[in-house]
């Protein structure tokens, strides 16, 4: 009887992770989509441990409030900046988590006498694989995670770091880690239980597989970590679903296959933004500490830039009919979403038609502007996709591109030699007055120079976002 209610309580739980889901989808619904998923795996966790009986109630509260508060606490801390090295973190407890529990079930199946070599309880093969499998992306994904965790939070280098006879070794590592595996699973069949030197195949898996995941994550510049990231989160999810098969239990398989799913879609839409293969970022293409390696062909020699100033701008942007504001990483480094706001505000106050353009990896991570746009109260609206917005630069009188730079590099478009050719780009140079917000002329994320900084209707208003965008607010209110 309880376990028809535990199966139903888990089917509710898994309808709303999946509703959650679909409300991601969309900004206006993105914090509804959120609740109604953290209200399911409050429903699953509730569930699992009334089935499993392992804590007291006191426990079960004491554990919900710490967590819940330690979580709380950390959304509140955490800049918008750095959130994708919480996010690895996250993955990264969340794929151990999977490989101690299903050691702890293996371990389970040993006799009382464990210093010998048979245990009494007979164990499947399944069982065994699926323990095999948990251990083994669990522990890649707990040490890659906390690698791309270390690169992200520059507290190690994020430049690619190999050595000689780095691949030989990772190989190496591949072969014992899945050697193990499949002496693990022949284990199963071999014994009526499981044998002690199963315990040490155990234990080669998870040495192994920790290393390979440092192996893997090391040589990937510190810029593709987002990449990595969505990736790993893809793990953590695969190895939660295993572990929900080693102990049968149905909300486990159900999260666990949609954050797999979702992480793999989210990796791929991450390359394509980027037209970068997953075997390009993965083997190491540019991204290093100053965010590139990426080698330029383009040759500033002989061109100047044209600087301009708030009141300038302000002018140009109060006589304007139509702007479209560009945010990108810059922005969230200044985290001047507020003051863009306001000045969006002020122009549709007087009349401007004021749009924005997102691109889709504008940022260091997916959703990165239209959550801190979100955050300041921008009408959703407002905001406009790539592909939507495209086709209206050519009638826009200024582009005000606010910490953006790759998403907007035209040498994307037509420089073959360049490290971002082919990737879509928005086309702010199609329109009649191009505004960059920027502190320097240093390049972006994938470390190329922009050809755009130098164009006849490009001006340059150089200073942080924050600064430059607060003094031109006061200058649009003074005009
Ligand atoms: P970027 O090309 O990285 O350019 C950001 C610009 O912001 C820099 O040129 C920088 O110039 C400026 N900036 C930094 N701090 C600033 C501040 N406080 N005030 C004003 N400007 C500031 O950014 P993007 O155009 O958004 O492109 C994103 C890049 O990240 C793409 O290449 C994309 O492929 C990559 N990427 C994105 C993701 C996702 S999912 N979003 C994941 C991995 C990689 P100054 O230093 O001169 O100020």
């Amino acid at each position: 009887m309880m376990k028809n209610y535990i199966d139903i309580a888990y089917l509710v739980a898994a309808v709303l992770f999946i509703y959650g889901l679909k409300g991601l989808t969309s900004p206006a619904t993105a914090r509804r989509g959120n609740q109604l998923a953290a209200l399911g795996m409050l429903i699953a966790v509730i569930a699992t441990l009334l089935i499993a009986k392992v804590l007291t109630p006191i426990e079960m509260i004491g554990g919900l409030v710490l967590g819940g508060a330690i979580g709380a606490l950390l959304s509140k801390r955490v800049a918008m900046t750095g959130m994708p090295e919480l996010v690895a973190a996250f993955n990264g407890f969340g794929g151990l988590a999977s490989a101690l529990v299903a050691s702890a079930e293996l371990y389970r199946y040993l006799g009382p006498d464990q210093a010998s070599t048979l245990a009494i309880e007979p164990m499947s093969i399944s069982s065994m694989v699926t323990i095999a499998l948990s251990v083994l992306i669990g522990s890649i994904t707990f040490s890659g995670s906390f690698v791309a965790f270390g690169k992200l939070s520059e507290r190690i280098s994020g430049n690619p770091i190999s050595f000689p006879g780095m691949r030989f070794l990772t190989l190496l590592f591949a072969v014992v880690t899945v050697g193990g595996a499949v002496y693990m699973s022949m284990g199963a069949s071999e014994f009526p239980g499981i044998s002690v030197p199963v315990l040490y195949a155990l234990g080669a898996v998870a040495v192994a597989s920790l290393i390979l995941g440092i192996l893997l994550v090391v040589p990937i510049g510190g810029a593709d970590m987002p990449v990595v990231v969505a990736l790993l989160n893809s793990y953590s999810g695969m190895a939660a679903a295993a572990t929900g098969f080693v102990l049968d239990n149905t909300a486990l398989i159900v999260s666990g296959a949609l954050v797999g799913a979702s992480g793999v879609i989210l990796t791929n839409i991450m390359c394509e933004g980027m037209n970068r293969s997953l075997l390009n970022v993965l083997i190491g293409g540019f991204g290093g500490d100053s965010g590139g390696a990426g080698a330029s062909t383009f040759s500033t020699e002989g061109k100047s830039v044209t600087a301009t100033s708030a009141d300038d701008v302000a002018i140009l942007l109060t006589y304007a009919e139509k702007v479209i504001i560009v945010p990108g990483y810059g922005m969230a480094v200044a985290q001047a979403q507020h003051q863009v706001r306001e000045l969006a505000d002020l122009l549709i106050e007087k009349g401007v038609d004021v749009k924005f353009a997102i691109h889709p990896v504008a940022g260091r991570m997916p959703g990165h502007m239209n959550v801190l746009l979100a955050e300041a109260n921008v009408p959703y609206d407002l905001l406009y996709e790539m592909d939507d917005i495209n086709g209206e630069f050519d009638s826009t009188d200024v582009s005000l591109i606010i910490g953006a730079n790759d998403v907007v590099n035209p040498a994307a478009r037509h420089d073959t030699a360049s490290p971002i050719y082919g990737m879509p780009i928005l086309n702010v140079d199609y329109s009649r007055n191009v505004i960059f917000m920027k502190r320097s002329m240093r390049p972006g994320y994938s470390g190329i120079d922009n050809e755009l900084f130098f164009g006849d209707n490009t001006r340059m208003l150089f200073g942080d976002a924050k600064d430059s965008l607060t003094a031109l607010i006061s200058e649009v209110k003074a005009s």
